[in-house]
């Protein structure tokens, strides 16, 4: 599948590379972490559609599709009714979007767990249909069997351990995982269960710092944190929240835009504009030559 896709009509949007350049690899981004040590930090982000992706990419090393469009683009109530051609519609978005960097697509919930055939015969579907270049799927320990499986068959695989939202019903929420003792060994043990059976990279999710710190140390491949801690390889936020789109976000959220003022304000104004009949104005208007 092409990513270098060129629609050439005047006044299409559908031209998302501005110069075809060789994208990041996945065991480029494996290789960033050496003897345990990560000198450059690892960048990813969540990206669900094909301008998001053309904006960001030039800045991440990863785009992420995560299963978190169910919440963000949906309005769902949670990961959990996401369906596999909804991540690969959203998947084949992103790759046609980006150039640089590593596409990777969760695999949704339902679509995995039953067992490591079920897994190929999703993740196979998704590198077909979409172009991107491995998938993420949730789950410590219990998921190493099916990573080895994908892995052995050429299906690069991202972990995610510590919180994870597809399993919400049994966690009852979304507050931070590791805080007693036996909890803090379960996550540092499943991310190293994850990374013996090949899992390239690691998301650890809403953990006590010092856990997701320990994970770090304890594997060789790198963990990319969300509500973890600076130390770890690299770090991933759902862009909509870094982006200010949402008002209610998690403590581990940034903020580095306030966009839903902006888009809010925006829509403002041209309803303003519309109702006074001053938009369209002469610029706006085709006149008779
Ligand atoms: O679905 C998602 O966006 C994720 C990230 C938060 C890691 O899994």
């Amino acid at each position: 599948m092409s990513t270098t896709f060129q629609l050439d009509t005047a006044t299409s949007r559908a031209n998302p590379t501005p110069s075809p350049m060789k994208r990041l690899t996945v065991p480029a981004i494996r290789r960033r972490k050496q003897d345990g040590r990560t000198a450059e930090p690892i960048v990813m982000l969540t990206a669900y559609t094909a301008r998001q992706a053309q904006l960001l990419d030039a800045h991440c090393d990863l785009l992420l599709v995560g299963d978190s469009l169910g919440q963000v683009i949906y309005g769902l109530p949670s990961s959990v009714p996401v369906t596999l051609d909804m991540m690969i519609a959203h998947g084949a978005a992103v790759v046609r979007g980006s150039y640089h960097s590593v596409v990777i697509v969760d695999m949704p919930f339902g679509a995995y767990e039953a067992s490591p055939q079920q897994a190929f015969e999703s993740a196979a579907r998704i590198l077909k249909e979409t172009g991107c270049a491995g998938v993420k799927l949730e789950g410590g320990e219990a998921m190493a069997e099916t990573v080895a499986f994908l892995t052995r068959r050429g299906i690069p695989v991202m972990g995610h351990v510590g919180l994870t939202p597809q399993a919400v019903n049994l966690l009852g929420g979304y507050n931070a995982r590791g805080r007693s003792e036996a909890e803090a060994a379960r996550i540092v043990a499943d991310a190293k269960a994850l990374d013996d059976a090949g899992a390239f990279s690691i998301v650890v999710e809403g953990v006590v710092e010092p856990i997701a710190i320990a994970a770090t140390e304890a594997t060789a491949c790198p963990i990319i944190g969300i509500g973890g801690s600076a130390q770890c390889d690299g770090q991933v936020l759902v862009t909509e929240d870094m982006l200010g789109m949402f008002e209610r976000v998690p403590r581990f959220v940034k903020r580095y835009a306030d966009m839903g003022a902006i888009i809010s304000c925006a829509a403002e104004q041209y309803a303003g504009e519309v109702r006074d009949r001053s938009f369209p104005g002469i610029e706006q208007t085709y006149q008779p030559k």
